[in-house]
Order: C-alpha cells, then structure tokens, then sequence
C-alpha cells in the first residue's frame, strides 16, 4: 500500500494503478462503515484508492473542524489490512491551491435537510469530491447510504457533469443496537451513547408501520418524531419522509420514501436515514 501526500505524487502512483479503479473519499477516523466501502471496491475492482482529508469547506463556522477525531496510524493499519493500494493524504493547500475561487455546487437537492441545517456543507462536498474525482480519475467512487443525501448530491452531480464514474452507494453499517457507525459517535457520554440506539429504533418503528399498511406520509413523520420523544436525551432538528431522488418532502399515501432525521444529543448531532418501499422496505 502506497501513502501520499502531495497531488504530483498521487498522479504518479495513479498511472501505476490498473483499471477499474474504486475511490473510496473519507474524512478518515475509519470505522467499520469506511471499511465495508473499501471491501466493495476491492471486490469490484483492479484496484482501491482513498483519501483522507477532513475537508474544511465542509464544515461550518459554529461546527466541529477543529476538535474532528483524527488517528491516521490506525486509519492506515485499517487500510492496509483491507487491501488497498493506494491512499492519498493531502493538506489542505493540496486540494485548495491559494487563492483558489472555484467551487462546484448543486442546486436543489442540497436546499433540504441536511443543505438546510448546514448552509455551505454540500458546496464543500461537492467541491472537495470533483477534486478527488479529477485527481484519481476513478471508474468508480463509494459510498455510504448513511450519509444518504450526500449520496444522492453526488450522484447528481456526476451525472450532470456528464463524469464517466460510476458512483456506487454501500449500506449503513450499524452497532448491535442499530446505531449507525460514525466517527462523530466517539463524541457521545456513555449516558448519550445509550440514548443515541433511539434514532433506530424510531426509523425501524416508521418502517414497520409502513410494511403493516401506515402509507400516510404524516403518519409515518408522526411516528418518528413520537419515537424521539420518548427519548429525553434528544433534540430533533428535523423528521422527513421524502421522495428518495428529488428529496422533497412527500405528503398524502407514499408507495416508496426516504425516511431520515438530525437529532442531537448533548453536544453531538447524528444523522440516520431508512429506505422504505421499493428495493428498500
Ligand atoms: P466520512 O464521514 O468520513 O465518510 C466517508 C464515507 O463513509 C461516506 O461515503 C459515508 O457515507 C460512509 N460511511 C460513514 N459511516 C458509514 C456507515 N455507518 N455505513 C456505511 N457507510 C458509512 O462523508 C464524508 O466523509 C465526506 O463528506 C466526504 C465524502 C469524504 C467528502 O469530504
């Protein structure tokens, strides 16, 4: 497994690489979630990049940039262990040179939920992603349902700048109570931890009313938030049960539906989301 820092290495190493490659982009503080999308790519591909970059454009003022865990010494044991080839880790100069006025930016599907919690965030998502999407010229790019807005900005913007990648989306990775892996977990009191297996619970809730006939979207937005509040610990931001493409929020009998939250608890905000109908129920 080769390790680098600057882009003119990494376009070096790349030449060496066979095709098909798989790009898997991390923030790094690699879970079990990274991992699953890193054994994807190396089952469907010649060859497995990723990158860790906690990207900065990402992340707004009041947000955590600063205090984001980081241990790149066991983010690269967990790699090598998993088989990859290849790992790019840049500083920040790296991705944006100084004085740099560029960015990418999709529209409407970034204006809800998360888009309108964390005005900025998908501009610095799609920015840094059309970044690593140049710089390692992938046949295809991972990753996470998690994160599933950002999966469906992606996939748009790949799309509509007509980028010969295929963008692949990997299931959530989940604890034994359904809590989904995340590297913001490691922020959470064990008093919080224990609070946090709520955000499962109340999407698999929604999701079994679904499967025994709740078709309402009201009903089902009903039962999240209803699920939450049983949960003194957390402070929802928003339930939505939208259209899983459009991402708009869907009203009267739904047939298929994304259903996802922000909700914090203490200090910590956690996003989850759930499928339901179609290939998801
Ligand atoms: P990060 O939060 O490090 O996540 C990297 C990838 O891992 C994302 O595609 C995310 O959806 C996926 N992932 C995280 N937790 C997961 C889980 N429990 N199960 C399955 N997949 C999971 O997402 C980012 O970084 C950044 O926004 C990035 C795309 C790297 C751009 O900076």
């Amino acid at each position: 497994m080769r390790v680098v820092h600057h882009l003119a290495e990494l376009r070096a190493e790349r030449t060496r690489l066979k095709d098909p490659l798989g790009l898997v982009p991390t923030m790094g503080f690699l879970h079990d979630g990274h991992a699953s999308l890193v054994r994807r790519a190396r089952l469907e591909c010649a060859s497995v990049a990723v990158s860790i970059f906690v990207n900065p454009t990402q992340f707004g003022p009041q947000e955590d940039l600063a205090t984001y865990p980081r241990d790149l010494a066991r983010d690269l044991a967990l790699l090598e262990a998993e088989g990859a080839d290849l790992v790019w880790v840049p500083e920040v100069d790296d991705v944006y040179p100084p004085g740099d006025q560029t960015w990418v930016s999709v529209e409407q599907v970034t204006r809800r939920l998360e888009g309108e919690r964390r005005p900025g965030h998908f501009r610095g998502v799609t920015t840094v992603v059309a970044k690593l999407l140049h710089a390692f010229e992938p046949q295809r790019a991972y990753f996470g349902q998690k994160d599933a807005q950002q999966a469906v900005v992606i996939r748009r913007m790949v799309r509509d700048l007509l980028w010969p990648v295929e963008v692949v989306v990997c299931p959530t990775v989940r604890e034994p109570d359904g809590l989904a892996l995340s590297s913001r977990n490691s922020y959470l009191s064990a008093g919080e931890r224990m609070a946090a297996g709520v955000l499962y619970r109340s999407l698999r809730a929604a999701a079994e009313a679904f499967a025994s006939g709740t078709y309402q979207a009201e009903g089902l937005r009903q039962i999240l938030r209803a699920t939450l509040a049983g949960e003194p610990l957390t402070r929802p931001h928003y339930v939505s049960v939208a259209d899983p493409e459009t991402l708009q929020e869907l009203q009267g009998e739904v047939s298929r539906a994304l259903l996802s939250m922000a909700v914090s608890i203490g200090k910590t905000t956690l996003i989850d989301n759930m499928l339901v109908g179609g290939e998801g129920s």
